[in-house]
């Protein structure tokens, strides 16, 4: 049996995340009635890179589940800064942990974590690639604020191009019957073109918008994001981009009475303060479920588990990928994974086009 990591969404059939959100749905009803559940077991979290939600949504939902938690909140602190390996590391953490989240700076980081873990590995963001377990929070929350996962008009507005959490909702989502999309940002921030390209093999449309109060009127769903000053090559190019789309309530005039404001936080200046009070925004209880559906992910991820590491797949001997920000770059023991799509080469870590 395959170690179960949680890589990107995708690795799950829809049955097995409604299997999970059912559980999730369960556990926010009635948590203590899962406080024993992890007797036992302990989490690592692996953090290379700064959190609040998520590393501490991860801790508080072991230890609800009645585990226990070991783990690092910066690189500093470690062997990492005496130059210790990606994979030295999590082969070591795995055999401490039960289960390991990771967060890292570079794209692909989690994927390469996970061939070298005998512990489950959940991606708890790597770069501006993916980040799943946001998702399953931001999905969770539209299933109970709104009702239904299908059919929806959901407008993402920010930082389409570096944003991992819309880029991991955009994947899960489109995999639901009917939704439309409408994407909201500048050209220089809009969403890449392979994220397009899964829209409209699902057969699902979407439209772009330079204008987030032309866009309100139309759309079921708000996912607000930041603009990711980390992730920009110079402090010039962030500048021109940051503070272009404000939410505001003079903004909401036009929104629809039954509109859903999501945002996976932390917020800069996106949303007025003033809009926390508009009972259409749902961003901090969103945050809380995220404890839930993460608790729901654990007693999934822990079901049956035993651990090993798998057979490594053969790499390809001469292609590199290209993408600087992917972590074969970095960990160059890695071995070079690609698919091929329409002729091109994809990377398995980074999901960059060659
Ligand atoms: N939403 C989210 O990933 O927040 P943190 O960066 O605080 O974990």
């Amino acid at each position: 049996m395959k170690t179960r990591h949680l890589i990107d969404l995708d690795s799950l059939s829809l049955s097995e995340i409604g299997d999970i959100l059912h559980m999730a749905e369960a556990i926010a009803k009635k948590p203590s009635y899962y406080s024993d559940s992890c007797h036992g077991m302990l989490m690592a979290t692996a953090f290379y890179e700064p959190s609040t939600r998520t590393q501490m949504s991860f801790q508080a939902a072991m230890l609800r589940l009645g585990g226990k938690v070991i783990g690092f909140d910066s690189p500093d602190g470690t062997s990492v800064s005496k130059g210790e390996s990606l994979k030295d590391t999590v082969r070591v953490l795995s055999g401490y942990a039960d289960i390991i989240t990771i967060r890292h700076p570079l794209e692909g980081a989690a994927k390469a974590a996970s061939m070298y873990s005998a512990a489950p590995v959940i991606n708890a963001g790597d770069g501006g690639h993916l980040h799943p377990t946001q998702t399953l929070t931001d999905i969770f929350t539209l299933l109970r604020e709104k009702g239904t996962l299908e059919n929806l008009t959901i407008g993402l507005c920010g930082d389409l191009k570096h944003g991992r959490t819309v880029h991991s909702l955009i994947k899960a989502i489109s995999r639901y019957k009917g939704n439309r999309f409408v994407l909201i940002s500048t050209p220089e921030l809009a969403l890449p073109a392979y994220l397009k390209a899964v829209i409209t093999e699902n057969g699902l449309e979407y439209e772009e918008k330079d204008s987030l109060a032309d866009a309100l009127s139309m759309i079921d769903v708000l996912y607000m994001t930041r603009i990711q000053r980390e992730r920009f090559a110079g402090h010039e190019d962030y500048e021109k981009q940051k503070g272009i789309f404000i939410l505001d309530t003079e903004k909401l005039y036009n929104a629809k009475y039954g509109l859903k404001i999501l945002h996976p936080l932390p917020r800069v200046d996106e949303i007025e303060d003033e809009v926390d009070d508009d009972p259409r925004a749902v961003y901090f209880i969103q945050a809380e479920y995220g404890m839930y559906a993460r608790m729901a992910l654990i007693l999934h991820m822990l079901d049956g588990e035993t651990k090993h590491i798998d057979p490594r797949p053969e790499g390809d001997g001469e292609r590199v990928c290209s993408n600087p920000k992917c972590v074969t770059g970095a960990e160059t023991y890695l071995p070079k994974l690609f698919r091929r799509k329409g002729g091109k080469f994809i990377c398995e870590y980074c999901d960059k086009m060659k």
